[in-house]
């Protein structure tokens, strides 16, 4: 029997129709058993077509070559075979071996030889990698985490701050300003906020002491690019405000939160310094954690690493605070405040050389920390 066509008859006696039809059944079932082997929900509708098809299906082709042009004797015997064809590829088409081979796939789609896809997992940036564990510490210690605009009113990056306009102290923080503000009270223009310590501002405006929170996010400076410096870099920052709040209270916190994370070896020391929003102010340098102290080329070989401005909290800041929170009365609280910049712990930590790998998004080097 040819591939389209089905066989030729040879007589309508008993016999030839018995071979003929035996034939034709054999064909079904090997048509049948083919289709099985490609499995394939395709593979059982084309054995569908192949002998139901309305148009070219063999038993219509079978119906008009043999039943119609038969003499009326043969088309009882004929007919009566003809009738028991179809129920033969019906229950094929139910039968559920189709499913047990085939239950949901194509088999043809997928190879299972081939490797699968590959997909890499994920992993912290070495910068928030950092900044969760620096907040973490503080996060022990009972203090929460407070959040705010990067994009600031110069009132409260600068003027709530105790900088006020025109204070030379702003230049230390050569700050980028959103274009087309001028028409503006000078209070109210925006800037890309040059440190994250708008926030104590805003947090104490929402809410009386005590104070205990940690803040981290991204600030950004006019500073030219180079290894060290970034136009957009991050800092952590910490403002805690209650009754009796000391200077050794900071001394403490701050000895504590770089014992615990850089190792309990690690020593702490205070210098002098200024920012308009602390008095005292200090600037803290740990012990090089790298040498012991010894002098490396991560200390410069001097020992010591600077690491963070801090002081006790100036009263003129709590003078703006006032206005919306009362209890913030410099006679009856104190608090103090520090910040730090990420960026430059993450490089030490990490022995980062360069800080514009801390943002190109290359994969080759962020794959190094998964
Ligand atoms: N905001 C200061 C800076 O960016 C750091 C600082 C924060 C100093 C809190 C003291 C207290 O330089």
């Amino acid at each position: 029997m040819s591939q389209e066509g089905i066989p030729q008859l040879d007589g309508y006696s008993e016999d030839a129709l018995d071979r003929a039809f035996a034939e034709l059944e054999k064909e079904v079932d090997a048509s049948a058993l083919e289709a099985t082997k490609r499995g394939t929900s395709d593979a059982v509708e084309e054995f569908r077509l192949l002998w139901l098809g309305r148009k070219q299906g063999r038993l219509k082709q079978v119906s008009e070559a043999w039943l119609k042009s038969a003499p009326v004797e043969a088309r009882k015997s004929i007919g009566l075979r003809f009738n028991a064809l179809k129920p033969r590829i019906e229950s094929w088409l139910v039968w559920e071996g189709w499913t047990s081979t085939q239950p949901t796939l194509d088999a043809e789609a997928i190879d299972v030889t081939l490797p699968g896809t590959h997909r890499a997992l994920g992993a912290e940036h070495p910068l928030i990698k950092t900044m969760h564990e620096m907040v973490a510490v503080f996060q022990r210690m009972g203090y929460s985490v407070g959040v705010g605009p990067e994009v600031e009113t110069d009132y409260y990056n600068f003027e709530s701050l105790n900088f006020p306009p025109g204070h030379p102290a702003r230049d230390t923080q050569d700050t980028l300003v959103v274009a087309n503000q001028d028409r503006k009270p000078l209070r109210d223009r925006l800037l890309m906020r040059t440190h994250t310590s708008p926030v104590q501002i805003r947090t104490m405006e929402q809410q009386p002491p005590p104070v205990r929170i940690v803040i981290r996010g991204k600030v950004h400076r006019n500073d030219a690019a180079d290894a060290t410096h970034s136009p957009i870099f991050h800092q952590i920052e910490g403002l805690c405000v209650d009754t009796n709040i000391t200077f050794s209270d900071l001394k403490g916190t701050l000895d504590h939160a770089m014992k615990e994370f850089f190792g309990s070896s690690v020593k702490t020391r205070f210098f002098p310094s200024f920012f308009p929003f602390t008095e005292p102010s200090a600037d803290v340098q740990i012990s090089c954690p790298f040498c012991g102290g010894k002098g490396c080329r991560k200390c410069k070989y001097s020992g010591w690493i600077e690491l963070l401005g801090c002081g006790m909290v100036d009263p003129a800041v709590f003078g703006f605070v006032q206005g919306k929170q009362p209890a913030y009365d410099p006679k009856k609280i104190s608090g103090f405040a520090f910040g730090m910049g990420v960026d430059r712990i993450a490089m030490m930590k990490y022995g980062i050389s360069d800080i514009s790998l801390l943002y190109s998004g290359d994969a080759r080097f962020l794959e190094q920390f998964a």
